[in-house]
C-alpha cells in the first residue's frame, strides 16, 4: 500500500462535505474533517502536504509549484473536489510523486443548468427586476418597463465543446430552438456535432462574431487566461450576452466591466470571477448582469456524487491501483 506508515491513510478534507461523503471517508481512512467549514489558509495547505497521506481539496484551495516542490512531502494524492484542476500545478505535483484526480461527468447537467439559468436571467433582466420588486419599487404592470430580449431562435455560441458545452448545446437547441455554433480545440465529427444541433466554427473569433449568447465551457489555467479580452469583446454584437460558468480568469474582468458599461455588449451572466470570493463593486452596480456565487455544481445530488468520486479515487489509489480519474 502506498503512503502508509501505520494503520489507515491519514486524509485531510479541506471543507465540509455532504454527510454521505464524510461517512464514506471516515469508514475508509483516518480523516481530519473541517467541521467549521472555514477555508484553510495557504500555510495550512502547505503544512498539510507534509502531515497527510492524501488531501481532498476544493477548486478554491491552491497548490502551486513552490508548495509542491518542498522537500519531505508526505502527501501522495490530491483528490480535487472539482472537474477543473487549475488550482493545482499538475506538473509539479507529478514531479513530487503526487497523483492528482478530478471529478468528471457527475456535474455536467447541474453546471449546464446554471449556464442556462444565467442565460435566461441576463436575457430577461431578471436580477434587476427582482431587486426592483424586493426594494418595493414596483407600482404595477407596465408594457414598456425593463424589457429584455427574446431567447428562442437566437444563436448560441459555445467556447469549449466538452461534456458541459454539449449539455448546454442540447438545452438551447432542443429546448429553445436555438441554432448553435461552437469552437473546440479538436475537431468534432459533423454527425456528432449534429446530435447537439451544433456546427463547429474554425476560431473563437468566428463564434464571437456570430452568436447572440456566448457561453464559456473551456478549462481555466494559463492557456486560457483572458481568452476573452477587450479586443474579443469588441467582436461580439452590441446586443450579445456573455455567460461564464467555467473559470473567472478566462475573461479579463476589467475589460468585461468596461464593455458592459459602454454598451460594447448587452449583458452578462457570471457564476465565476477572477479573484473569488471578490466581486468588483463596478460589476455589482451594473443592472445588465446576473451574478451567482460559483454554484454551477451546487445541488445535493451532484456535490454528493463529486465527493464520492473524489473519495473513490483515494480508496483505489491506497489499494495500490491507478485511480480512474488521475489527470497528471
Ligand atoms: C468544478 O468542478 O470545476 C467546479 O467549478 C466546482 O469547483
Amino acid at each position: 500500500e502506498q503512503g502508509l506508515e501505520e494503520g489507515l491513510p491519514k486524509i485531510l478534507v479541506t471543507r465540509k462535505l455532504p454527510q454521505a461523503v464524510e461517512d464514506y471517508l471516515t469508514s475508509n481512512f483516518n480523516v481530519t474533517l473541517n467541521a467549521r467549514d472555514q477555508p484553510l489558509k495557504p500555510e495550512q495547505l502547505q503544512k498539510a502536504l507534509h502531515d497527510y497521506d492524501g488531501i481532498l481539496p476544493t477548486a478554491a484551495d491552491r497548490f502551486d509549484a513552490q508548495m509542491l516542490t518542498e522537500p519531505a512531502i508526505r502527501c501522495k494524492i490530491i483528490a480535487n473536489f472539482a472537474v477543473g484542476y487549475d488550482n493545482v500545478d499538475a506538473e509539479a505535483a507529478a514531479k513530487a510523486g503526487i497523483a492528482l484526480t478530478n471529478t468528471p461527468g457527475v456535474l455536467t447537467d447541474c453546471t449546464a443548468d446554471i449556464a442556462m439559468t444565467l442565460l435566461l436571467m441576463t436575457a430577461r433582466r431578471a436580477s434587476f427586476s427582482e431587486g426592483y420588486l424586493r426594494d418595493g419599487d414596483w407600482s404595477g404592470f407596465s408594457p414598456t418597463f425593463n424589457l429584455g430580449t427574446k431567447v428562442a431562435g437566437k444563436t448560441l455560441g459555445i467556447i469549449g465543446m466538452g461534456r458541459i458545452g454539449k449539455a448546454m448545446a442540447k438545452r438551447c437547441h432542443f429546448g429553445f430552438d436555438m441554432p448553435v455554433v461552437f469552437y473546440n480545440r479538436s475537431r468534432m465529427e459533423v454527425n456528432e456535432a449534429k446530435a447537439y444541433g451544433a456546427i463547429q466554427l474554425d476560431s473563437v473569433d468566428d463564434v464571437l462574431r456570430e452568436a447572440d449568447f456566448v457561453s464559456l465551457h473551456c478549462p481555466g489555467g494559463a492557456a486560457n487566461r483572458h481568452l476573452i479580452n477587450a479586443q474579443r469583446l469588441s467582436m461580439m454584437k452590441p446586443t450579445a450576452h456573455l455567460i461564464n460558468t467555467a473559470r473567472g480568469e478566462v475573461v479579463d474582468e476589467a475589460a468585461l466591466i468596461a464593455a458592459l458599461q459602454t454598451g460594447t455588449i448587452a449583458g452578462a451572466g457570471l457564476d465565476v470571477f477572477e479573484e473569488e470570493p471578490k466581486v468588483p463593486k463596478a460589476l455589482k452596480k451594473l443592472d445588465n448582469v446576473s451574478l451567482l456565487p460559483h454554484i454551477g455544481s451546487g445541488t445535493l445530488e451532484t456535490r454528493t456524487d463529486m465527493g464520492m468520486k473524489a473519495a473513490e479515487n483515494m480508496v483505489i489509489f491506497f489499494s495500490g491501483k491507478k485511480p480512474p480519474n488521475q489527470v497528471n
